[in-house]
């Protein structure tokens, strides 16, 4: 297939990767060139990974790579039949709608157009968009190429069609889709964010210290990761603007961010991805550091 991805960031990348590895030609977009670069410096790193650990051959990686294109220009891919375009730029409504119109003035009705929002009403972006029966929701996890679920969002106006192609895509991809209805949060965020919220107000009422939290979650539910490392690793301007969607679109203020994520997002410590969230990323890669700041009232 000739796929489009918009947006090179952590989720881009990503997508991107896990695409090309199955085989399909990915056109991968941003509006930043700086950052196109360091997408395809960090997807080259990351299939080296693959190979090295013998879940990718050589020609295997060479050909994934050969499958990205950061090339190209978005307005001159309209005649390169591309079947499905993947937006994955910042958790932004406006800036999300102001996509789908354009990718709807470019492509024709066949193409299918998804979004990876993680908590965006997908109805809203859709909104006014002609034939929104090829618009769907899918949402991969992070990090893409490993984790194996795809929430796959369908609106009212979703048409089985559309659902079918990709759903049969995740398959290819070796990916579980998981089909669910267009509400807030969908199911992985509405019970996630909610858990890592409870994480940030218990180290902001001072009843734990950040290690102890992530200790009693990693061995008391046999998570992988604790709730703030895990919140590091999402991005917490990402934590912060999903609950924030969530809030208003339940009206409800038991989702409304903690003052401590607020707090680190105001002073731009975003987590792994600015070294610096709950735990300081700049000192070792192979220890976690705590973030001392936070206990002197960052
Ligand atoms: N980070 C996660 O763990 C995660 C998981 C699942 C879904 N998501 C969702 O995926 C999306 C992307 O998240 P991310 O973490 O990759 O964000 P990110 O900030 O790492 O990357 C966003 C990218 O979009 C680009 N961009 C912004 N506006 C653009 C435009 N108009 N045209 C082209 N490129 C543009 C930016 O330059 C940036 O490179 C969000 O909707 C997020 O909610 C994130």
């Amino acid at each position: 297939m000739n796929i489009v991805v918009i947006g090179a960031g952590t989720m881009g990348q990503g997508i991107a990767q896990t695409l090309a590895m199955y085989d399909n030609k990915v056109f991968l977009i941003d509006n930043n060139e700086n950052q196109k670069q360091t997408a395809f410096q960090n997807i080259q790193n990351s299939v080296q990974k693959f190979v090295k650990k013998g879940q990718l051959t050589e020609s295997q990686g060479m050909q994934t790579i050969l499958n990205i294109n950061i090339a190209t220009p978005l307005e001159q891919l309209t005649h390169a039949s591309v079947e499905l375009v993947i937006e994955a730029v910042f958790e932004n409504l406006e800036v999300k709608k102001d996509i789908f119109i354009k990718l709807s003035q470019l492509f024709n009705d066949a193409t299918i157009l998804a979004t990876n929002t993680s908590s965006i009403s997908i109805s809203k972006v859709a909104e006014n968009i002609p034939a929104p029966d090829r618009i769907i929701g899918m949402h991969f996890m992070n990090p893409v190429p490993l984790m194996k679920l795809v929430e796959i969002i369908t609106t009212k106006h979703t048409s089985e069609k559309t659902l079918q192609k990709i759903v049969l895509l995740t398959e290819q991809l070796q990916k579980c889709p998981c089909v669910v209805k267009d509400f807030p949060g969908f199911i992985a965020n509405r019970i996630l964010m909610p858990m890592l919220n409870e994480a940030f107000l218990s180290l902001q009422q001072g009843i734990a210290t950040i290690e102890t939290i992530d200790t009693i979650c990693k061995l008391g539910f046999g998570h992988p990761m604790g709730p703030l490392q895990l919140a590091d690793f999402i991005g917490l301007d990402i934590c912060c603007n999903i609950l924030n969607i969530m809030a208003q679109d339940f009206n409800e203020p038991k989702y409304k961010p903690a003052t401590i994520l607020t707090n680190l997002v105001a002073n731009g410590h975003l987590g792994k991805k600015t070294n610096l969230g709950f735990y300081n990323y700049s000192i070792s890669t192979n220890k976690l550091i705590p973030n001392e700041a936070i206990y002197h009232g960052l």
